[in-house]
């Protein structure tokens, strides 16, 4: 005897009940529609089987509350939010759910006039989480599931003229879910459109096209399938380009099909470089609807996946449907801005992770131009954790269920040219279910690659796909036939969560190199904070935050974009290490470069080069060269004609290239920059000059305080604890903390792993320091102090020996020498460090900083690819980035000078060599400690940290660690420093000078 019923939403053999076969979204549809957005009645429950009495009838549903459709209920005040990266929120014990399930009722009246009951009615439902029963006047009219793919019922029959009710039941749970265990927010409801469609007697169902290429790769092969709803239907169709008509023809359907195919003389192809697109008309005497077409061809030729016989490199991010209100809705408008966002940082490939997106996403790819992998609404991450991970994945039983999900995907999306290959899911193991489903998706569409990562050995696959990989392995890939020659492709790599991902040059060189590596997709677009405002804050939640237990915390703020759309650093790194035309600098020349055009299939005449001399912060000479020629994958020469001139003493110049687009495109205007880039000039003369001298030093001691002065300076030492305290001008205090040496930085998401051996065990973050002797010498003009200290971390028995050597002059100025020596006395030590630097404090009236050295951005050594030399001015606070979850952040490279001012004051540092910058209104510590960031408490003071060499980003919190040359190891160092008031206004002139001394 059976120990329980299935219950309809547990029967993992049930796919549906009349729900009509998945077909085409047509681009356009003459027939008539109703959205069924908008207001519902809502009624919310704890089972099922809670459910009123005669809930579906009409006359129930008046006292229910209202919701708005499409939502997700868990951000309308129902259920709870819950995010977790892998585990499910019940035992697993397919196919069934938990008794306990969140359950929403909806139910909306629509009226029909007569017209409207003189055809057909569809109603569609495009994306329900995750499965729901469907009433019509009371009459069950069928169920469905498969959160992210459309369902439409044929409801003709059980409609009348007149009011009509339409109720719908939603579970959060049902056997679907355990095929829905993607790392995101666990939300359910309507999420997507709701919509009536009035389809005539003699109508067109579905067309699916393929605009195929002959072997001359210039002539299209319009290919159509096009089904009627009556057996035998006549009409026309009609190809056009930009209103043009190109072809057109008559049909006639046969037991409801027809098959067209025509050929496209010399056809504008398509590519995600030029998305050229037609448009296909057909029509019968009452129906009329448009797909687009784009001739293009994908196939692998000598083991290298080819768009148009050429092989593409894939520069690409992972999606998520996401909104930081909305959770999973998604409007058209919000995803035009991705896709032109995602155009103009060069990115021309996306991964629709993990499950297809709404219609409208595939046309503005097929529009603006973007590889698509599209993939299937499945995984079963959560099995992996009890260690039988294709346990749902390689049973028979669940066969329908896997190839349900693959097949609905492309007989709803296969006309859209953007989509280059069909990922049949992810994180599922692997298993005879996956089997299946790539069977039945080559029978439908054998024109596009199959991709499923969990297919570990590219068995099935046509492309070997993988994630996260290292780089030696990445290497080890593309040199040796390893899982035979598949191309390969990175489907996630770069893990953008919070500060990062660095690192992401070396990937780019790794895929440029190798011809069997096509390339990668950056994990993830988005980070998935909720919009939130509390207590008067407005901050972004994230896993954890709303008591949700067992969570994955902050890994949901993994995105290249903020919740808010804001670019951070990273995006703006990954558009210029993908940049696709690339500017090095000829060996042993100035001005001759050479240009390689990684565009696939643009040459370099719809580019020019903007040039200019940069003189630190002055432009000299700027120029354009508009004549490029290269063609996709070929290089060429230019010289940049700058003429010679009269360098100033003691500057830096730089040369600017910049490339930028001729013309406006669809997504960007004329002039529009794809890549920056500079190059040192050697033409650098340094002049000496004296240093000025000033009224004689005084020099006293008073309890243990030696006081260095005279009327345009004082400055503060302690004999005792041998530090430099405070450097002031006319009694204001610009410097209240001189150098103490640090060896932490507040953990960042990457450095996770590190972090409980960084501060549990090396306790980076614990450090004190000795001094082992403080001594000062007057001289003429100048009073030396020197102090030795010892400085190191609790109970470490490696450390530093450093020597300080602080010399004041009556000019005003303070020159910082340290010489680090690094000390090892036992055997512990940590691989690497977080930083090796100082920390000072400036007065917080100090708001405004400038500096010399890569900018504007934030910028580290593993990420500087977008960074370039100048002077940049912003205030302290604008330095930082504001990450969801607070972390280190606003580092500067290679800083020659910076100073914090105040409009009238400025605090000047100019360093003898480069440094690494932070100016910011926080401790290291509060930042450490903040889960959000209003958490961070504001400083005393300005802090200031200057750093002898700070660590990379890396990818660790998912993949690469930062590369050897990017780790700071143990190791001697010394930095060298000077420290002056000078007016405002007049930094870059005196950060200029250069004393003999
Ligand atoms: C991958 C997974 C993604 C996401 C990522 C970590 O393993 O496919 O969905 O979880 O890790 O952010
Ligand atoms: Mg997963």
């Amino acid at each position: 005897m059976t120990r329980r019923k299935k219950k309809r939403w547990e029967d993992h053999q049930l796919g549906h009940i009349g729900r009509r076969e998945a077909r085409t979204a047509f681009y356009k549809d003459s027939a008539n529609r109703i959205s069924l957005n908008g207001e519902w009645k809502f009624l919310y429950m704890e089972a099922p089987e809670l459910s009123p009495e005669g809930f579906m009838n009409k006359e129930n549903g008046s006292q229910w509350d209202t919701i708005d459709v499409p939502s997700v209920w868990q951000l309308r005040g129902y259920d709870r939010m819950h995010y977790t990266d892998v585990l499910y929120l019940f035992p697993i014990n397919p196919p069934f759910v938990p008794t306990e399930n969140p359950t929403g009722i909806y139910k909306k009246i629509v009226s029909l006039n007569k017209e409207w009951m003189s055809h057909d009615t569809i109603l569609k439902f495009h994306g329900v989480d995750s499965a729901f029963d469907v009433w019509v006047n009371g009459t069950h009219a069928g169920y469905s599931k498969v959160s992210r793919l459309p369902s439409e019922f044929d409801i003709t029959d059980l409609l009348q003229e007149g009011e009509n009710d339409i109720t719908v039941r939603v579970y959060k749970w049902s056997d679907g879910t355990y095929l829905e265990d993607q790392d995101m927010w666990w939300l359910s409801g309507i999420y997507r459109d709701v919509e009536l469609i009035n389809e005539p007697k003699n109508s067109i169902i579905d067309c699916a096209v393929n605009g195929d290429l002959d072997s001359s790769y210039k002539n299209g092969i319009l290919k159509a399938d096009i089904t009627t709803k009556e057996k035998s239907c006549e009409g026309t169709w009609k190809l056009e380009r930009a209103g043009k008509e190109a072809a057109s023809g008559v049909f006639r359907t046969e037991d409801g099909k027809v098959h067209l195919e025509e050929m496209i003389p010399e056809a504008d192809l398509w590519t995600a470089e030029t998305p050229n697109l037609y448009e296909l008309t057909v029509s019968t005497n009452c129906h009329e609807i448009k797909v687009r077409v784009g001739f293009r061809k994908i196939e692998i030729i000598d083991h290298n996946f080819c768009v148009n016989k050429q092989v593409i490199l894939l520069n690409g991010v992972n999606h998520h449907d996401y909104n930081p209100k909305e959770g999973r809705c998604v409007t058209y408008e919000q995803s035009k801005a991705d896709v032109l966002l995602m155009k103009q940082y060069n990115i021309n490939a996306v991964r629709c992770s993990h499950y297809p997106a709404n219609e409208h996403f595939y046309d503005l790819c097929d529009e603006y131009g973007l590889y698509v992998i599209d993939e299937a609404d499945l995984e079963c991450h959560g099995f992996e954790w009890v260690e039988r991970y294709d346990w749902i994945t390689d049973d028979p039983s669940w066969e329908q269920a896997y190839v349900d999900r693959s097949v609905r995907m492309v007989k709803r999306n296969r006309n859209h040219p953007s989509i280059i290959m069909w990922s049949m899911g992810n994180e599922s193991s692997f298993g005879c279910n996956f089997k299946s489903a790539a069977k039945a998706i080559k029978e439908l569409d054998s024109t596009r690659l199959l991709h499923y990562e969990g297919d570990y050995e590219a068995e099935i696959t046509d492309v070997y796909s993988t994630m996260y990989t290292r780089l030696k392995r990445l290497k080890e890939i593309a040199e040796y036939e390893i899982k035979g020659k598949k191309p390969h492709v990175m489907c996630e790599y770069g893990h953008a969560m919070g500060n990062g991902p660095g690192g992401l040059k070396a990937y780019q060189d790794m895929y440029r190199k190798y011809k069997r590596l096509q390339g990668g997709f950056i994990w993830e677009w988005y980070d998935h904070g909720i919009y939130t405002e509390e207590g008067g804050e407005t901050y972004y939640r994230y896993g954890g935050n709303y008591g949700d237990f067992p969570t994955n915390g902050n890994f949901c703020i993994d995105g290249l974009l903020m919740p808010d759309r804001t670019p951070s650093p990273a995006l703006l790194e990954y558009k210029q290490v993908i940049a696709p035309v690339e500017v090095t600098r000829i060996d042993g020349t100035q001005r001759e470069f050479q240009l390689k055009n990684y565009h696939d299939f643009l040459t370099l005449e719809q580019f020019y080069i903007k040039w200019s001399v940069q003189g630190e912060k002055k432009f000299l000479q700027e120029g354009n060269i508009d004549h490029l020629t290269a063609l996709p994958h070929e290089t060429e020469k230019v010289i940049i004609p700058f003429t010679p001139f009269k360098p100033e003493a003691n500057t830096d110049y730089y040369l600017n290239i910049t490339v930028c687009r001729k013309e406006a495109t669809q997504y960007a205007e004329a002039g529009h920059e794809i890549s920056k880039v500079q190059f040192p000039l050697d033409i650098r003369y340094n002049i000496l000059e004296e240093r000025p001298q000033g009224n004689a030093l005084k020099v006293w001691e008073a309890e243990n305080i030696l006081t260095i002065e005279n009327d345009g300076v004082t400055v503060r030492f302690h004999k005792v604890f041998g530090h430099l305290l405070s450097v002031s001008v006319k009694d204001k205090e610009y410097l209240s903390e001189g150098p103490r040496m640090t060896v932490y930085r507040a953990t960042i998401d990457n450095d996770m792993y590190k972090k409980e051996d960084w501060m549990e065990k090396y306790f980076i973050q614990k450090s004190s320091e000795q001094t082992e002797y403080f001594r000062y010498k007057e001289a003429q003009d100048k009073v030396t102090v020197s102090v030795g200290k010892y400085f190191g971390c609790y109970n470490q028995s490696w450390g530093f020996q450093c020597d300080y050597e602080y010399t004041v002059y009556s000019s005003g100025q303070v020159k910082v020498n340290l010489y680090g020596k690094a000390i090892q006395n036992g055997k512990l030590e940590p691989a690497f460090l977080p930083r090796i630097g100082i920390v000072m404090k400036g007065n917080k009236e100090l708001q405004q900083a400038v500096w010399y050295g890569r900018g504007p951005g934030e910028n580290y050594a593993d990420s500087k690819e977008a960074g370039v030399m100048g002077i940049y001015s912003n205030s302290v606070d604008e330095m930082g980035t504001n990450y969801i979850f607070p972390q280190e952040n606003g580092h500067r490279e290679d800083v020659r000078w910076f100073g914090i001012g105040d409009g009238d004051k400025t605090l000047l540092c100019k360093a003898e060599m480069p440094l690494g910058l932070n100016l910011a209104n926080y401790t290291d510590e509060s930042l450490e400690e903040a889960k959000h960031p209003f958490h961070i408490e504001r400083a005393e003071d300005v802090i200031i940290h200057l750093d002898y060499a700070q660590s990379g980003l890396g990818s660790n919190s998912c993949g690469e660690e930062q590369q050897e040359e990017f780790k700071v190891k143990l190791q001697d160092f010394t930095m060298a420093f000077e420290l002056q008031v000078v007016s405002s206004g007049e930094e870059v002139k005196e950060a200029k000078r250069r004393y003999l001394d």
